[in-house]
């Protein structure tokens, strides 16, 4: 299940999933961040339009974060429908009566060690299922969320990861429940980078979901070209996925994390790396498997051979 803020990245994810034989996606539920709720919610059931899989099923998902004002979308990476200004037509299809929550606790009950949380977006969804129904902690299969940034700085604000800062306080409790969990974050996306010319492979791709990432992936380069000064895109919430079917691509540390919530850090994710004592404020959780380093020229590999196949 991944749980997303559709956003051109989170595109390019459900797409990757999609199109990668050792998954199953069961689910996508919706949330805040890149644009508000209930355009995420209209994003999901487009993207699913387009790859010819309605099928599967889409639940809207919490308006704010669990504390916080929502900080609002941002049009300008983005674009204002969230999907590089592409302007799709309306989804003909309806996300799930039941919430966000619900449908992540409904589907992890009913299928216990089996299902894999993917969040790759704020994690206010994901505090609300843990309350909801506390047992999924051990009933899921794993948590691999992209999100935070334990060693390196922030992409929201020069201390915080945007789903992070987003909501600090559903972080918070997301990575102090116990359970499995990993997070994909800025130590390791800000090192995968598409260049251009591998976008432009998409283009020659004849399957519908590269010809929609062709179309929407130019107005993200220009803002990571503009505000990060490099030539091609942060592959972030991709990397989640390919973490999911390529772990051995990643290098990996294990330390209780905390989440900032309070001042101009709110959204910094801290690693407790005392090598053999944990401070008091980091006890009693769990370690986090914190993604450190990547091997970047395989994550790309991955991502162009499944989205850029021939095969429509
Ligand atoms: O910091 C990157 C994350 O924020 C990605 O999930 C992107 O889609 C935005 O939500
Ligand atoms: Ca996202």
């Amino acid at each position: 299940m991944i749980d997303t803020d559709p956003g051109i990245d989170d595109a390019m994810a459900i797409f990757l999933a999609l199109r990668s034989p050792e998954l199953e996606l069961i689910g996508l539920t919706t949330i805040f961040g890149n644009v508000h709720t209930a355009l995420s919610t209209t994003n999901a059931l487009r993207l699913l339009e387009i790859a010819g899989r309605t099928d599967i099923s889409v639940a809207h998902g919490a308006d704010q974060p669990l504390e916080r004002a929502y900080a609002g979308p941002v049009p300008f990476i983005h674009g204002s429908d969230g999907q590089g200004n592409a302007h799709l037509p309306a989804p003909s299809t309806k996300p799930l009566e039941i919430s966000a929550a619900e449908f992540i606790v409904q589907q992890i009950m009913d299928a216990p060690g089996q299902v894999t949380l993917v969040p790759i977006g704020p994690l206010t969804n994901i505090a609300l299922a843990l309350q909801l129904e506390p047992r999924i902690a051990q009933n899921v299969r794993e948590v691999v969320l992209m999100g935070g940034n334990a060693f390196c700085a922030g992409n929201a604000t020069p201390a915080s990861e945007a789903n992070i800062h987003n909501d600090p306080e559903a972080a918070d409790l997301v990575f102090g429940a116990d359970w499995r969990i990993t997070m994909v974050g800025l130590d390791v996306t800000h090192n995968v980078i598409m260049t251009p010319a591998q976008m432009n492979l998409l283009e020659t791709a004849r399957n519908p979901l590269a010809q929609h990432l062709a179309k929407i992936n130019p107005l993200y380069l220009e803002f990571v070209a503009t505000s990060a000064e490099i030539d091609g895109n942060y592959i972030h919430d991709p990397s989640a996925v390919v973490y999911l079917t390529h772990p051995h691509a990643f290098t990996t540390a294990q330390h209780p994390v905390r989440v900032e919530t309070l001042g101009i850090s709110a959204g910094k994710t801290w690693a407790n790396t005392f090598p053999k004592r944990i401070h008091p404020d980091w006890a009693g959780r769990p370690a986090v498997n914190i993604c450190v380093d990547v091997d970047s020229r395989m994550v790309l590999n991955v991502i162009l051979e499944r989205l850029g196949d021939q095969v429509p």
